[in-house]
């Protein structure tokens, strides 16, 4: 069965996409099977992944977007799926096994336009046909906005595991307290529509460091997250084994890179040191999350 995990923070910037993007193509180059499901509007992994050209055709159409399913004519969450996403220039798959459920910048009517069925609500609407498709892949990756709307909704209904990806500063904490206290909001309006098949409500498992700059000590920081973190689990507001992931992703400007190149930084070829030790970062963290299981 794929582990489905939701990547969330309510602090803005702190690395959400980049994570996702380069993880999922860590773990598609093991072998792995990833579908990596964009629920940001502002449509960053995928103008990343699909780069500009196919990215605008597929705004300027309003088809083919994640939002397309929602509006009720019948469209399949499967065929809005763009398989083997990277590809060079030939269109000959450079990443073969990395999927994406792409979105663009119409997702905000989910958000605004959609009124739907309330006794179906949209992330239950999702749930059902993600399950299904699921069983093709061994991870399902969803990339949410620093919010629990609609549209995180979907993601996090949909997970065994939420990832919080953040910086080492008061802001990140700020926002995974949040996220903590929304996410026991949203699980007390949605338990309703929970079936045993769909196993407990998704609780946070992991923290993840990110833009770590070289000779910066994060220890205070990291401290005072793993002091919020255990309140959370004694709380059971956490899940018992989340933890902060060992691994961190140093700061490095091939990450800032790779968006204008279209490419995970796994991909880039002749590049500084500096790649190589952030690629290796992402390799780790993608290791870390493997063992990691619930
Ligand atoms: N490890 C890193 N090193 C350098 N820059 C990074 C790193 N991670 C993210 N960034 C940059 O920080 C900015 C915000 O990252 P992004 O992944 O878009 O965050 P979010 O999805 O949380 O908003 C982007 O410009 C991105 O390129
Ligand atoms: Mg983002």
């Amino acid at each position: 069965m794929a582990r489905k995990i939701s990547f969330l923070n309510y602090k803005g910037g702190v690395g959400k996409t980049s994570l996702i993007v380069n993880t999922a193509a860590c773990l598609a180059a093991n072998g792995r099977r990833v579908l990596l499901c964009d629920f940001d509007t502002q449509s960053n992994a995928s103008i990343w992944l699909l780069r500009l050209e196919r990215w605008n055709k597929i705004n300027a159409g309003g088809e083919g977007s994640v939002y397309s399913f929602f509006e009720g004519n019948g469209v399949l969450l499967s065929d809005l799926i763009v398989r083997d996403v990277v590809h060079d220039k030939n269109g000959k798959a450079m990443l073969p096994g990395l999927d994406l459920l792409p979105t663009t910048f119409n997702l905000v009517d989910l958000e605004n336009e959609f009124t739907g069925d309330p006794k179906r609500p949209a992330y239950l609407l999702f749930q059902e046909q993600m399950a299904e498709i699921a069983k093709d892949y061994d991870y399902v990756l969803f990339d949410c906005p620093p919010n629990l709307l609609r549209a995180s909704q979907c993601g996090v209904f949909s997970s065994h595991e939420i990832y919080v990806p953040s910086n080492p500063d008061a802001l990140s904490l700020i926002g995974f307290t949040l996220l903590v206290e929304k996410l026991g909001r949203f699980q007390q309006i949605s338990a309703g529509f929970r079936t045993a098949a769909m196993g407990p409500a998704t609780q946070v498992r992991g923290i993840i460091f990110n833009s770590i700059k070289t000779g910066v000590d994060i220890e205070v920081p990291k401290m005072r997250m793993q002091l919020r973190l255990n309140q959370f689990k004694t709380a059971k507001r956490a899940a018992s084994d989340a933890k902060i992931f060992d691994t961190q992703i140093r700061d490095a400007m091939v990450v800032r890179r790779a968006v204008t190149l279209g490419l995970p930084v796994n991909l880039i070829g002749q590049e500084t040191e500096h790649r190589d030790n952030v690629v290796q970062d992402y390799r780790s963290l993608a290791a870390e999350i493997e063992r990691h299981q619930p």
